[in-house]
């Protein structure tokens, strides 16, 4: 690949490289940090720095040289109206003032509720019909949040509380659609939901992605005459709201300031797992986002015009072909004879994406810019009904390192199992020197019961995966999640020496609200909780600072 570091210096990530976003002081920040003499040394104590053993304690577990405190949890007031919401992901912060990276707006997502603890809807006990009350309850509690928070002179990160730009976002809350024509009637939706990982955009506003909209409101279903039908939602939502499934499963834009936000249709419609932008040198955007299901596609968005995410064609990948295939009904006749306009091809992205021949893939998920070569790094969690119980990293390399081409060229990065020492790779997020870090996502139902496949990795967990120095392309486990829980929404502040991460869903199996399976954060109610927490250390230094020798991987 011909990319060049400069080069990479105007690309977008969750990787909070986010050199683009970032003003120069940043960077400078970023170049001294990574220069920094080290011997394990570095920002504050020395350590041994070794990984963790698979453990299936009921804590946040660190490696040697991480620390951790919570920055929010679920239910905290943020102001005297709004409470911080459930299941907590993706996160990303932007410093209010480009001098001052130590205080700052951090939007989190919501991205869905576990009804015992939220509303007190047991979906395990078959005679209980939810209640519009208990809908309600649920509503409000997933979409995301937008909270200030600062550094304090010990280096903590604490929520400002009750600051003006504290808000929520939520499944009532109206949101435009960013196109010219209705969507199922209509120029707006009522709610984001299924709020799974997200992105950042080039003019500093935040992105979020609507996942598995389908529990919510359903979907709906079209046979081979194309004859629609309702398929239910898990939640049951529709039963009290007529909402459009149409109206779900969009990238949503928030600007961070004022919480306004829009739906891009030209996007697609499909469970996005995340949205990840590159910004090219005449400001058109390429925005890359997987549809998280077994079997669906990886797409990209390759803009018209400067900074528009409305403007240009959605592409879907072949990897047999190694070519992104338009999904363009004025192209195709095969679209043409399914669809009655490219509103319909975008809603029902999916089915065009397979009348096209785009490539199944084993559930992706994260996308990531590697920042030192510009490869695109890809999560593909699992595929069970195929045989893939660990998945693996994807990496795409554009044809001459042109991230608006049509051609393309894959291969594996690294596959998850025994050998690695890792299964079901969900969020990734690269730090300035381009060391990778990785969540892992078992599913609660299969994690740590007696002989199957995800036995030996007990919880879930985080991983880093040096770039340079003797342990380079090595998969060491760093932390690992408390019981039935996921880590999520890695983000690095602007100074590479926070870590921003989501702890999603402790306590998650619990069938009875007296013996819940996780009490983490240990609040003395005695109820498990979603918590961002900010870890910090002198390993995220002794990272970046090792010997700058590229690993062979
Ligand atoms: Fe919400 Fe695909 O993880
Ligand atoms: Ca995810
Ligand atoms: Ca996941």
């Amino acid at each position: 690949m011909t990319y060049n570091r400069r080069k990479f210096l105007t690309f977008l990530g969750k990787a909070g490289i986010g050199a683009a976003v970032l003003p120069h002081a940043f960077l400078a920040c970023n170049t001294a940090t990574k220069n920094t003499k080290n011997n394990g040394t570095s920002a504050g104590g020395s350590f041994d720095f070794k990984g963790l053993e698979p453990s299936t304690d009921d804590e946040l577990k660190l490696a040697n040289g991480l620390r951790y405190r919570p920055i929010i949890k679920w239910n905290t007031p943020i102001n005297d109206q709004d409470t911080f919401g459930y299941n907590n992901d993706f996160t990303c912060f932007l410093p209010l003032d480009s001098q001052n990276p130590k205080d700052g707006l951090l939007w989190v997502n919501h991205e869905y509720v576990n009804s015992l603890f939220v509303s007190g809807y047991d979906r395990h006990d078959k005679e209980q019909k939810r209640s519009i009350a208990q809908v309600d309850k649920e509503m409000y509690n997933v979409g995301g949040s937008i909270i200030r928070i600062q550094q304090n002179a010990a280096g903590h990160w604490n929520l400002v509380e009750n600051d003006a730009f504290n808000r929520r976002i939520t499944a009532k809350t109206p949101i435009e659609f960013n196109w010219d024509v209705p969507i199922k009637g209509a120029r707006e939706a009522i709610g984001t939901l299924s709020n799974c990982s997200g992105g950042i955009t080039p003019w500093n506003t935040f992105l979020s992605c609507e996942e598995n909209y389908d529990n919510c409101f359903g979907e709906t279903m079209y046979d081979q005459e194309n004859v629609p039908s309702h398929m239910p939602s898990s939640y049951g939502w529709e039963q009290f709201y007529d909402y459009p499934p149409e109206h779900y499963g969009w990238v949503v834009e928030i600007e961070p300031l004022t919480g306004s936000a829009q739906k891009h249709v030209a996007l697609g419609r499909f469970a996005h797992e995340c949205c990840t932008l590159v910004s090219l040198k005449d400001k058109r955007v390429v925005a890359y986002s997987g549809d998280d299901k077994n079997d669906e596609h990886l797409y990209k968005f390759i803009a018209s015009k400067p900074e528009s995410l409305k403007e240009g064609t959605l592409y879907v990948a072949s990897l047999e072909k190694g070519q992104w295939l338009a999904l363009d009904w004025d192209k195709h006749p095969v679209l043409q004879q399914r669809f009655d306009n490219q509103t319909e091809v975008l809603i029902r992205a999916r089915e065009a994406a397979k009348l096209l021949g785009a490539t199944p893939l084993n559930r992706p998920e994260d996308i990531e810019i590697d920042p030192v070569t510009g490869a695109i790094f890809v999560s593909l969690t699992n595929n069970k009904k195929r045989g893939d119980y660990h998945g693996s990293i994807l990496k795409i390399e554009e044809a001459g390192g042109r991230y608006d081409a049509l051609r393309f060229t894959s291969s594996t990065y690294k596959a998850g199992g025994e050998e690695t020492g890792f299964s079901c790779p969900d969020n990734l997020a690269f730090d300035q020197v381009g060391n990778l870090w990785m969540t892992s996502d078992m599913s609660g139902s299969a994690m740590n019961k007696p002989d199957n496949a995800y036995t030996n990795f007990k919880n879930n967990s985080l991983f880093v995966i040096p770039r340079y120095g003797d342990r380079a392309g090595e998969v060491i486990r760093v932390a690992n999640a408390p019981s039935d829980a996921e880590l999520t929404g890695p983000w690095f502040a602007p100074d590479g020496d926070t870590l921003f991460l989501s702890v999603q869903h402790p306590g998650e199996q619990t069938t009875d609200l007296t013996a819940p399976t996780s009490l983490w954060p240990f609040d003395n109610d005695g109820i498990p909780k979603s918590a961002v927490v900010a870890i910090q250390g002198p390993l995220l230094g002794y990272l970046r600072a090792l010997p700058t020798k590229e690993s062979n991987s």
